[in-house]
């Protein structure tokens, strides 16, 4: 049997008849800029993260480019992250002119590690920007005080967890509701996929939420007034009319993706090769990615090729190793656990639609690689 690793047509097939009158209502209207679904769209997700404010943008990547633009970073100014995430994380840093400083995860969680972000601080330090990676939130209790201490932005992203939860003091906190400012995605892959790129920004900080509604429309408050030199980069009305209409399915759909990483877990619970990922306890996982760890991972991977079984290796070379950051002058060796993860993980179908016989099918044949 053969099973992709995500299959959008699926999705599509159950939502046809509620998203194509949300588009077709945008394209009645010709108000393809700035309309009206856009406004409706920032309200909800700002509902959704607990949050003063959500700004739509083009994409996850501007999501974190215009908050990075906003901190008026200078050539040298640092910003601590992970090496363990997409290359839009330090991408954005490196385009929004400051320096990534790459920290190593914990290995139990794939995070970022918060002990090694404080000692990675120094006085051009401007910014914490955390990943909250696979659909798990990293350890946002340990880092905020150390962002308040040395008076730094914390900028979460949060492109591959919208609506996940971690409990910080007894409460439950939404991704992106404690930072400076959180960052989403609607990758079509992502738990909340557009027809298309998109992304946005959430923030509780009134101020910060003026300049970046400026900054993704060139820089001006007003049309043809600009304060400062920003971008293009809106979300399409079209997208968020799209959006607007998947929203309400949002958690059905990520409470599937944790009914299926549960059974896999059960599956291979035990099994002296396959290591399930782990859930912080203090987390509520959405399972974005279903990420393994193996031995042999690339004999698997041609196994699972074989047989007809979608997947994945997300990340295949830590963000320190890219020749393009060849210029900080980092080696390998310097993050062992993000490292060792790059060589060992690999993501399994784990989309809300995946049936009974498929996840089945994915189970049998890893298992079957190990017997
Ligand atoms: C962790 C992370 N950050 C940033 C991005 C960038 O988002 P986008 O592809 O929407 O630009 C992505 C997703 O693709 C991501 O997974």
């Amino acid at each position: 049997m053969n099973v992709p690793l995500l299959d959008l047509v699926a999705q599509y097939q159950g939502i046809k008849d509620e998203v194509l009158p949300a588009i077709m209502a945008v394209i009645e209207r010709q108000a393809f800029i700035m309309g009206a679904e856009v406004g409706q769209l920032e309200a909800a997700v700002a509902k959704l993260c607990n949050t003063r404010h959500a700004i739509g943008c083009a994409s996850g990547t501007d999501a974190l480019l215009l908050p990075l633009k906003a901190l008026d970073l200078r050539p040298g100014d640092e910003v601590v992250t992970t090496p363990f995430t997409f290359f839009a994380t330090a991408g954005a840093i490196h385009n929004a002119g400051g320096t990534p400083v790459f920290v190593d995860i914990d290995p139990a969680t794939f995070n970022i590690d918060p002990a090694a972000v404080e000692a990675a601080i120094t006085p051009r330090t401007r910014a914490i920007l955390p990943v909250h990676l696979f659909g798990q939130m990293a350890a946002i209790e340990a880092l905020l005080p150390i962002a308040a201490r040395h008076g730094l932005a914390l900028i979460e992203d949060a492109a591959q967890s919208i609506g996940a939860r971690r409990k910080v003091d007894g409460v439950w906190r939404v991704a992106g509701e404690l930072g400076t400012v959180g960052t989403l995605s609607f990758f079509p892959s992502k738990n909340l996929g557009a027809f298309g790129d998109g992304g946005m920004m959430v923030t509780q900080d009134d101020a910060l939420a003026d300049r970046l509604r400026r900054l993704r429309l060139h820089g001006g408050a007003k049309q043809y007034f600009h304060d400062e030199v920003g971008f293009n980069s809106r979300l399409d009305t079209l997208l968020a009319a799209v959006l607007l209409a998947k929203l309400p399915h949002l958690a059905e759909w990520s409470a599937a993706r944790v009914r299926h990483a549960a059974r896999y877990t059960e599956a291979f619970a035990g099994h002296p090769d396959v290591c399930p990922p782990r859930t912080d306890p203090a987390n509520e996982h959405i399972f974005n990615q279903y990420t393994l760890r193996v031995p042999r991972r690339d004999a698997l991977q041609a196994h699972l090729k074989a047989r007809g079984i979608g997947n994945s290796i997300y990340y295949p070379l830590s963000l320190h190793l890219q020749p393009c950051f060849a210029h900080l002058g980092y080696a390998e060796g310097d993050f062992p656990a993000s490292e060792a993860a790059s060589a060992q993980v690999i993501s399994l179908p784990v989309f809300p639609e995946l049936t009974e016989a498929q996840q089945q099918a994915v189970i049998d044949a890893v298992l079957e690689f190990y017997a």
